[in-house]
């Protein structure tokens, strides 16, 4: 039987087991010794004009070869075709999984439960068209004329999205100023209300079930705000949500109520009316072009082969990463400037996806879950936490991302110092430096004998840490596009493999009911008993404090 086929036969649990066995004998290579002329090429892919190269980790053909039998193993491909063709793969809440029908712009048909959703699509993004160009152009105005700031109010997929494009897409904006509250914390909302004039501010609810506690108290004050100068405030509101009724008993009239469907994910929204801010800001094209962007990775997804199939190939890493090597975390570290809520957006993206205990089955997932994301724009990263990622006991797989041109061209030596600063802490994590690099250089400096030998030891960089590197020709809108589905399609082939349902979130409910029963109790209109004795002495102290 060829090694292929006996892999298969092993089934997914084995397969790990292998692949361990396969970390164990090599763990302790240096990476720097795979490098052969075609290495860099071989172990790279290309999706449209952007490059992920992973030459830069442990990953060998042999491993490479035994991590794609495991998407045969686990059923990859009819998953993948499932997704798209809408079928309720999300089935702890026995929903389809369909943010990738929001960007298709000219397939389709594609149908849940029989019907046709496409039209409905397409008939929202043209309302949504319609009420950017009337917002943009002044048709549509607040009470003190043309809009000139929008408040987004939502949290999680409601927020982080729009939220980290609008920044990314910056230098495409050329609409009213976005504001983006997600927090309860009173300082958010306040801080943004007082640089905002209610008269010629739109304010927009972005919630899919439109009960979120935190975005509905927000809305609330938001309104409450709006009424002590405007005389209509319900008309200078928009909401997009899911619970179209809920949103007229909040006064908001349909024409200004962008609605989807639940098999949308709050995480995967962004595409549909929870991307009206960013629509707002960047215009209909623009934001036609971000569409565009990820439809391009969704057709690249389906077809190209495993060893070519980008989002395949770093979800492989990922497993690689976190489930063979052990390596809990993974930084996101993008030399993007713009994209720097990228991490935060693939926290929830990442995490509220496959932070799970539970496989599909209701069993417990043999091996650990999906990773600890994290991280921050280079070079900030480089001056806080590299320190770490050089020189700490734990491996950090690191994810760099780089455009090959910024759009500051009068600064283009910035933008050169940026990316060789990107390439180099890649080389830097892999290369090392050794106790004999070190000595000499610190005997260069003149230190001798015992003091030399403790000096240099301070020096040494193991090395043969793993990094990839995403590089793509410049951040617009359709880079912003492809990069967004590329990580979605990453997080759905990780949660395939590992079996568990990437859609549901059952983990962050507990937190939520526990927060409606101790609001009376830190109110002081109910007693504490009952509740631990860390949450009593902490509600005693708070009370006595004033809150
Ligand atoms: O945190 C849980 C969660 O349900 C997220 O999945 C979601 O993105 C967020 O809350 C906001 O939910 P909604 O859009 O319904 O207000």
């Amino acid at each position: 039987m060829c090694a292929a086929k006996r892999h298969r036969a092993l089934g997914g649990k084995l397969m790990f087991e292998h692949l361990i066995d396969l970390h164990s004998q090599t763990k302790d290579r240096p990476i720097l010794d795979l490098f052969d002329a075609k290495r860099a090429e071989d172990f790279s892919v290309r999706a449209g004009d952007m490059l992920f190269d992973y030459s830069k980790t442990n990953i060998d053909s042999a491993t490479r070869d035994a991590l794609i039998d495991l998407l045969e193993t686990r059923g990859v491909a009819e998953k993948r075709q499932a997704m798209f063709d809408g079928a309720a793969i999300n089935d702890t809440e026995g929903r389809a999984v369909l943010h990738t029908a929001l960007r298709n712009l000219d397939g389709g048909p594609v149908t849940v439960d029989g019907e046709d959703v496409i039209a409905g699509v397409r008939d929202t993004l043209a309302k949504m068209e319609s009420f950017a160009r009337d917002v943009r152009s002044g048709t549509y105005t607040g009470q003190g004329g043309k809009i000139t700031d929008v408040i987004n109010i939502g949290i999680g997929g409601s927020d982080l999205g729009p939220a980290m494009a609008y920044i990314a897409l910056k230098p495409y904006s050329d609409g009213p100023r976005c504001h983006f509250v997600s927090n309860v914390d009173g300082a958010d909302i306040a801080e943004v209300l007082t640089a905002c004039d209610p008269e010629t501010t739109l304010v927009i609810v972005a919630s899919k079930t439109f009960t979120t506690i935190e975005t509905m108290t927000n809305a609330r004050t938001a309104k409450a705000w709006m009424s002590e100068k405007v005389t209509d405030p319900a008309a200078q509101f928009a909401a997009l949500s899911t619970a179209e009724d809920k949103t007229a008993d909040f006064g908001i009239a349909a024409e200004r109520v962008f609605g989807f469907e639940d098999w949308v994910g709050g995480r995967y929204s962004m595409w549909g009316p929870i991307g009206l801010s960013l629509m707002l800001a960047i215009g209909g094209d623009a934001f036609r072009a971000f569409l565009r962007g990820g439809q391009a990775m969704d057709t690249h997804f389906l077809n190209a082969d495993w060893h070519e199939n980008m989002p395949v190939m770093l979800a492989l890493v990922g497993i690689w990463h976190n489930q063979i090597c052990g390596h809990a975390t993974r930084a996101v570290l993008p030399y993007d400037n713009r994209l720097a809520r990228l991490p935060a957006y693939l926290q929830q993206l990442e995490m509220e996806s496959n932070g799970k205990s539970v496989a599909m089955d209701g069993t417990s997932l043999p091996y650990n879950s999906g990773p600890v994301v994290w991280g921050e724009p280079g070079t900030n990263g480089q001056h806080a936490f590299y320190q770490l990622i050089h020189q700490g006991t734990r491996v950090i797989p690191c994810e760099f991302l780089v455009a090959a041109e910024a759009h500051e061209p009068e600064l283009k030596h910035h933008h050169q110092l940026l990316v060789a600063n990107c390439l180099a802490q890649s080389e830097a994590l892999m290369k090392g430096r050794t106790l004999e690099e070190a000595t000499a250089l610190m005997a260069a400096k003149g230190f001798e004998g015992v003091e030399l030998d403790r000096q240099a030891r301070h020096r040494v960089f193991s090395g043969n840490r793993p990094s990839t590197t995403l590089a793509y020709p410049k951040l617009d809108p359709f880079a912003l596009g492809q990069i967004i589905a590329l990580y979605e399609h990453r997080v759905f082939v990780e949660g395939v493999i590992l079996g568990l349902n990437s859609y549901d979130q059952w983990g962050v409910e507990l937190g939520k009911e526990l927060a409606t029963a101790l609001q009376p109790i830190v109110e002081g209109r109910e007693s504490a008993d009952g509740k631990d004795g860390s949450t009593v002495a902490l509600v005693g102290f708070l009370r006595a404090n004033g809150v």
